[in-house]
């Protein structure tokens, strides 16, 4: 094919694709099959590939992502990103119709619309092609997001529609969509990877995400609710949403104009129950004036427009019966009181427990056991007891009390003075706190033993094979091989990788002990200055102390833990078989590197991910930041760095220093 044919046939599939999309995404009304869908997509890619000048960044092929991104730029919203009044009471939302009517003497035309829980994003078009794409931000300036917005495909790239303005400014929300969160926390969990809360936190963290393409994988999508332009194509708010839904965008079509507050008030009865059969979280319904004449008139207060308020619905409630209180002991040692209850429907849902925090909680309560309660899901996945109906309450029943023991060892529980939690003091016997301590012992950044994960320890653990750590090296395959669930294999793995933890640089064992308060840090400043554990364990509370970094708190511990005769047998147990206790090798204590050098990181790596140089800086004692300025140390800077930091770093002086150097400065290469 030649260069002009391919050039017209490109033009001819964008264009077709793009109405594809958007009788997909935005009118719901597909014509072909996603099969048929895919052809058209493949062929206008492969054309793409043979013919790479012909590339445009406008392209629905793009919306996959590419491989690189810059880092989020910031700039200013051209019209500032105001937010908006709330309200949650139907005498709050006359007032606000008494208000626009003191102002305006005509009669006022409010437009209903729902308010979508999700991200706000500010797209500014140019020549009908997907400019930028800003965050919120701080409301006058926002993070650029463009390339993960390209990914979503109900957000069109390129207008068809000649007429529109030569620039505008679309503003709407970033959603995922419930079932979509659903799957990947789902995942998360398997992978063991905390979950997210809520959908809008998901989406929130996806369109921060440095990964085009993993945005792209988690089906965001994009309500419009407000069009902004020097040349607006009409002098309502209604029927320009109108026009930019004919234009491509989707523009929602529970939109609704309302003449009176009481129209207005049956549109929020009407959604109340409604919203819950659609597949995004709503929170309420904004109201806003429709002429922008109106909008004119009323104007801004510093925070919000005049012209608009939003009423939120109240959480969901459900009433059902408190069956018991369980108090879980975590491995840390800390209790919390869970109440069990009645299986009840909530936001689509059952609900069979709820958190009840500590034990002021369920003093504020004041709960009994069998109480009608009320619970609550306020956009978070555990729900929560917020009242107690006492209409319900039978004469002789049963105050709740937390407990004075533990329910896991029996030992007395402790609470120290300013904090809210109660936990169980007996850190050597108490089973959870046990394993806990295995499990920290075995971790990645700890002595990094494979193949053992909380299973396989909550099952040696049940077969008698280890109470502590040191008995990990003690374990023979023998004992290992008859268990059900393990293998001739991951035995022979879990041996073998506990053989080889021995290696384990002496600063990691010191962190593996899990002495309270010695993180990864301490840890490493201890090595640096005792360079053998029998160095540490005759140290006073005064010589610790001296350590830079080292306070009464942290010595207070060390010095109670090496009190303990049975830390110390275990020390021994673990030195047997051979973990190292010493050091010969210079150790240059953590914390110090970067002290007080504020560094911006800025293009793509090939060593570590940016995640990881992030926490490089933060462990050396740097600070990460996003925008260069006078105060910027220098820039972390790899392969296609942005153009504009380049010259602002220029200007300023800041130098550039690449990744290996770099690693080289924190003695990680
Ligand atoms: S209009 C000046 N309409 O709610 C008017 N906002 O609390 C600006 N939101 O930042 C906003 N649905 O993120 C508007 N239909 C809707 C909305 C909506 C959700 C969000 C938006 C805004 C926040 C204000």
């Amino acid at each position: 094919m030649k260069q002009s044919e391919a050039k017209e046939r490109i033009e001819k599939l964008r264009t077709e694709i793009e109405e594809h999309n958007n009788r997909y995404y935005v009118l719901n009304q597909p014509s072909i099959t996603d099969f048929e869908y895919d052809i058209l997509l493949n062929e206008l890619d492969a054309l793409e590939r043979k013919f790479p000048e012909l590339i445009s960044d406008s392209s629905p092929t793009r919306r996959v992502g590419s491989d690189i991104t810059d880092e989020f730029i910031q700039y200013e919203h051209k019209y500032p990103m105001l937010s908006l009044g709330n309200t949650y009471s139907e005498e709050e939302l006359r007032d606000f119709d008494t208000r626009i009517k003191k102002v305006i003497a005509e009669a006022v035309e409010y437009v209903c619309e729902l308010k979508f829980d999700g991200v706000s994003v500010s797209i500014t078009y140019r020549d009908g092609v997907l400019f930028r794409a800003l965050t919120r931000g701080d409301g006058t300036r926002g993070d650029d997001v463009t390339t993960n917005v390209k990914t979503i495909r109900s957000i069109p790239l390129r207008l068809q529609d000649k007429s529109v303005p030569a620039e505008f400014v679309i503003r709407g929300e970033i959603m995922m969509p419930r079932a979509v969160f659903n799957k990947l926390n789902e995942e998360r969990i398997k992978l063991e990877i905390l979950p997210f809360a809520n959908p809008r936190n998901a989406a929130a963290g996806t369109i921060k995400l440095l990964d085009p393409k993993t945005v792209a994988s988690r089906s965001l999508e994009c309500f419009f609710y407000f069009l902004l332009s020097e040349e607006l194509p009409c002098n309502n708010h209604y029927d320009n949403l109108k026009k930019a839904l004919e234009w491509g965008f989707n523009v929602p079509d529970s939109l609704k104009r309302c003449q009176t507050i009481e129209e207005v008030l049956e549109f929020i009865s009407y959604w109340d129950s409604e919203r819950k059969n659609l597949p995004f979280d709503t929170d309420g319904v904004v109201v806003k004036v429709s002429s922008l004449k109106m909008q004119q008139e009323l104007g801004f207060t510093a925070k919000s427009p005049r012209w608009a308020i939003a009423y939120k619905y109240k959480a969901e409630e459900a009433l059902t019966r408190l069956l018991s209180v369980t108090f879980q002991v975590g491995r840390t040692g800390t209790v919390t009181p869970v109440a069990n209850l009645e299986p009840v429907l909530l936001s689509g849902s059952t609900v069979k427990r709820a958190t009840l925090h500590n034990s002021d909680q369920i003093e504020l309560l004041g709960l009994h056991l069998n109480d009608m309660v009320r619970v609550e899901k306020g956009g978070e996945i555990i729900p929560k007891i917020t009242g107690v109906d006492h209409s319900f309450r039978s004469e002789n029943s049963t105050k709740i009390n937390f407990i004075t023991n533990c329910p896991e060892c029996g030992t007395l529980l402790i609470r120290n003075e300013g904090e809210a939690n109660h936990f169980c003091p007996n850190y050597l016997h108490c089973p959870p706190q046990l394993k806990g301590r295995i499990e920290h012992f075995i971790s990645r950044k700890a002595m990094g033993i494979d193949g053992l994960g909380e299973e396989t320890i909550d099952l040696l653990f049940s077969k008698n094979l280890i109470r502590n750590f040191a008995d990990l090296y003690d374990l023979k395959s023998g004992q290992l091989v008859p268990l059900e669930r393990l293998g001739d294999k991951s035995v022979s793995n879990i041996l073998k990788s506990i053989s080889k933890s021995v290696e384990t640089p002496y600063q990691r064992v010191l962190f593996a002990l899990g002495i309270r308060h010695v993180g990864e840090t301490v840890a490493k400043t201890l090595a640096a200055k005792f360079r053998t554990i029998d160095e540490l364990i005759s140290a006073t509370t005064d010589q610790l102390t001296e350590v830079a970094e080292i306070g009464p708190k942290i010595a207070s511990s060390i010095v109670s833990y090496f009190a303990d005769g049975e830390n110390i047998q275990l020390i021994e147990r673990l030195r047997y078989a051979g973990v190292k206790f010493n050091t010969d090798k210079e150790i240059i204590p953590e914390g110090t590197t970067l002290n007080g050098k504020t560094i911006v990181i800025s293009g793509v790596f090939l060593k570590h991910s940016r995640e990881e140089y992030k926490e490089l800086i933060e462990k050396h004692g740097g600070k990460n930041s996003s925008s260069v300025s006078g105060n910027t140390s220098f820039i972390l800077a790899g392969e296609n760095m942005g153009e504009s930091k380049k010259e602002k770093a220029a200007a300023l002086g800041v130098p550039l220093i690449d990744e290996n150097e770099f690693l080289q400065i924190i003695g990680e290469d």
